[in-house]
C-alpha cells in the first residue's frame, strides 16, 4: 500500500533517539521532509546527518519543548524551512527525577502541557496543509488503575493526552485535520528505558515480556509503522482514534 507520504512536510518533537527517531526515519524513507528537536545537541546532530542520507529536506535544532518562547520560535523556523506543515507528531516525553508534588508539576508540563502548546502552534500551519494530520503519543499507562507509585503522574497525564487528542479531533475535524493518538506498550530501544530495565531489573523486564499476549516487547519500528499510517492519507477516514501498539498487553475489550 502506498502511504502517499512523498513530499509531505512533517514535524516530530523529540526525535534524536528512540521512537521519535524511528518515526523520522520512517517518514523520510517514504519521501517526507522532516523537522525535529531535542535538548541534547550532539545526538540530535548525529540523527539529522543520518536523516539527510535519505535525500529529503531535514531541519533540526536543539530546543527544550517546555521553554515556551524558544520552542515557539523553533516551531516557526521549522515550519518556514519546510514551507508549511502537513503532519505533526507530538512524541516528546521527559523523564522526571523529582518526587512528590513537584513530580506531578513537572510531569504535567512534560507529558501534557507541552503537547497542548505544540498542537496549538501546529494548527494554523495544518489549516493550510495537504491532508493534514496530527498524531499524539500517549502510553498504555493511561489505562492502568494501579501503576507503580513513580508512574502515577505519568499515567494520569497520558490519560489526559488521550482525552485532549479526542477533543482536538472534534474541534478541528471540519477543517479536514485528523487527530489520532497512538498508545504504545513497553518498547525496546538501544539505550532506552527498557534497555536500562533489561540490564538493571531483569525480573521486571521478563514480567513485561510475559504480560504481553505476544510475549515480547515491541520495537520502535512497530510503533513508527502505526504512526506513519495514521499520519498518511491512507488513514483518511480515521480520526479521534486511540490505537494501542502493545502486543496485547492491556487485557481490555478495546471498544
Ligand atoms: N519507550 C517506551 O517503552 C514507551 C512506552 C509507551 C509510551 N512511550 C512514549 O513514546 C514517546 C517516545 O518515548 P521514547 O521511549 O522513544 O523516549 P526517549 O527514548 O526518552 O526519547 C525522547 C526524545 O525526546 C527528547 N526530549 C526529551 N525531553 C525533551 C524536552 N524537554 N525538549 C525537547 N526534546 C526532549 C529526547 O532528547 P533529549 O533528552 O536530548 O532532549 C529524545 O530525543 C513518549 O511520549 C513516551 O511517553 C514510550
Amino acid at each position: 500500500m502506498d502511504l502517499n507520504l512523498q513530499g509531505k512536510r512533517a514535524i516530530v518533537t523529540g526525535g534524536s533517539r528512540g521512537i521519535g527517531k524511528t518515526i523520522l526515519e520512517t517518514l523520510a524513507k517514504e519521501g517526507a521532509a522532516v523537522a525535529t528537536c531535542a535538548r541534547g545537541e550532539e545526538r540530535l546532530n548525529a540523527t539529522l546527518s543520518e536523516l539527510k542520507e535519505y535525500g529529503i529536506p531535514v531541519y533540526g535544532e536543539a530546543v527544550d519543548v517546555t521553554n515556551t518562547e524558544a520552542f515557539t520560535a523553533w516551531f516557526d523556523r521549522a515550519a518556514s524551512f519546510l514551507g508549511g506543515v502537513d503532519i505533526f507528531v507530538s512524541n516528546c516525553s521527559t523523564r522526571v527525577q523529582a518526587q512528590g508534588e513537584e513530580r506531578w508539576r513537572q510531569t504535567f508540563e512534560y507529558d501534557l502541557l507541552q503537547h497542548i502548546r505544540a498542537t496549538e502552534l501546529a494548527i494554523p500551519y495544518l489549516e493550510n496543509g495537504v491532508d493534514p494530520a496530527i498524531v499524539m503519543i500517549s502510553s498504555i499507562a493511561y489505562a492502568m488503575a494501579a501503576p507503580p507509585e513513580d508512574e502515577r503522574a505519568y499515567a494520569a497525564m497520558k490519560a489526559g493526552l488521550v482525552s485532549y487528542g479526542s477533543q482536538m479531533s472534534i474541534v478541528h475535524g471540519s477543517k479536514g485535520i485528523r487527530v489520532n493518538v497512538v498508545s504504545p506498550g513497553p518498547i525496546f530501544s538501544e539505550g532506552g528505558t527498557w534497555d536500562h530495565i533489561r540490564q538493571n531489573m531483569p525480573d521486571m523486564y521478563k514480567r513485561a515480556q510475559s504480560l504481553a499476549t505476544l510475549k515480547r516487547l515491541g520495537t520502535t519500528q512497530e510503533v513508527a509503522n502505526a504512526i506513519g499510517f495514521l499520519a498518511s492519507p491512507a488513514a483518511s477516514f480515521i480520526t479521534g482514534a486511540n490505537l494501542r501498539v502493545d502486543g496485547g498487553m492491556l487485557k481490555h475489550v478495546n471498544y
